[in-house]
């Protein structure tokens, strides 16, 4: 049974028709750039996140270097980010003109906690990017205690709750990617950032559209980076899908849990916290010999794969910013161990069974 990481077709193929009226309804508009379509799925996307404000960008790297940009983050400010995370979290970053300053993480839960976090905090530092990583959310209402302004890079983690609040609730401003393969997908590039923070939602809206409101005056040199209307028209049939997809999510890791995977030698499951906390962007499990467990998965045609081997502080781009003389114990641990496995919101039982069989095939 051939059985990849992840399968965004399988999700959308019940919804295949419903997705063509909408981008009927775009071409019969003949509206395309920033029309009703956007303005709607800002108020929807908002209304579910709990926030004042979404602005719908070009996609969530944008959204991270918008959104410091907003928070007032410039050339010679430090910004705390961890190390562990996709390249993009930093990279936005830097293109905001900051300076990175990596944080190390818990290799138990992949994300930033507020001891690590205030370990790189120095008098330059402006911002906080807390990741909220594979599905899980740090604890950000520890973060918010530090006093700096916290950007939460919610790209993995649509609809992950923590303390009865939604993910993109809790920073100062919150940013997402609508990439196909996230837990709420375009049909392809998008992304937004949300905010309780009018000025911050108002200096958004004009660096997204070259720092301007009206094509004559350009107040900031901005960006040209709009969600579309199509893929706006898009994401307005799917929110309503996210929850039961989150759901499906979770009834997955579960079925992992109970059904054998905890029993293989060595395997460290991911944690799940209570009922809405975990949205299972990704099921990453730790194991001392991740590539092992790899290839036993291989060889029956099962996808597995390590995200972020090389964490973040040692990409070659990084080397001017001194980053590969730093000790992230935490980070090198979880860069080691990592191995994400199948998952999706059609994950059957019996398929979740041929993955912990694979895992289990050859081990003592
Ligand atoms: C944690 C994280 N941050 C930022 C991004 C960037 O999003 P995009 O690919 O839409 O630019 C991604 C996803 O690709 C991500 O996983």
């Amino acid at each position: 049974m051939a059985l990849s990481l992840f399968d965004t077709s399988a999700t959308l193929r019940p919804l295949r028709a419903q997705l063509r009226a909408a981008m009927e309804r775009v071409l019969d508009s003949e509206r395309y750039i920033l029309g009703e379509e956007v303005a709607a799925f800002e108020r929807e996307f908002a209304a579910y996140c709990g926030t004042a404000h979404a602005v719908g960008v070009a996609n969530g790297t944008d959204a991270i270097t918008i959104a410091l940009r907003a928070m007032g983050v410039g050339p010679g400010d430090e910004v705390v980010v961890p190390s562990f995370t996709f390249y993009a979290s930093v990279e936005a970053a830097v293109n905001a003109g900051a300076t990175p300053v990596f944080c190390d993480i818990d290799p138990r839960t992949f994300c930033v906690t507020r001891e690590t976090v205030e370990a790189a905090m120095t008098d330059r530092t402006k911002a906080i990017v807390a990741v909220d990583l594979f599905g899980w959310l740090p604890p950000l209402a520890e973060l918010r205690d530090l006093g700096i302004p916290i950007l939460e890079d919610a790209a993995q983690a649509h609809g992950a709750q923590r303390d009865g609040r939604r993910s993109g609730s809790y920073g100062d401003a919150a940013t997402f990617s609508f990439f196909p393969s996230k837990n709420l997908g375009a049909l392809g590039d998008g992304g937004a950032v949300v905010t309780d923070d009018d000025d911050v939602a108002e200096l958004v809206r004009r660096l997204r559209f070259h720092g301007s409101t009206d094509k004559v005056t350009y107040t900031e040199v901005g960006y040209n980076s709009r969600l579309d209307e199509l893929q706006a028209a898009a994401l307005r049939e799917l929110l309503p899908e996210l929850e039961g997809w989150n759901d499906a999510r979770r009834a997955a890791a579960r079925a992992y849990a109970e059904r054998g995977l905890a029993e293989v030698p060595d395997m460290e499951l991911p944690q799940t916290g209570d009922e809405r906390e975990h949205v299972f962007h990704l099921y990453v499990v730790r194991h001392p010999d991740p590539d092992a467990i790899e290839a036993r998965l291989a060889e029956r045609d099962i996808g597995a794969r390590g995200y972020y081997r090389r964490p973040v502080h040692l990409q070659p781009a990084m080397e001017r910013h001194g980053a590969e003389r730093l000790d992230l114990p935490g980070t090198a641990e979880a860069a080691r161990t990592h191995l994400a496995l199948p998952m999706g919101t059609e994950l059957s039982e019996q398929q979740v069974d041929e993955v912990v069989a694979a895992c289990a095939s050859g081990s003592t």
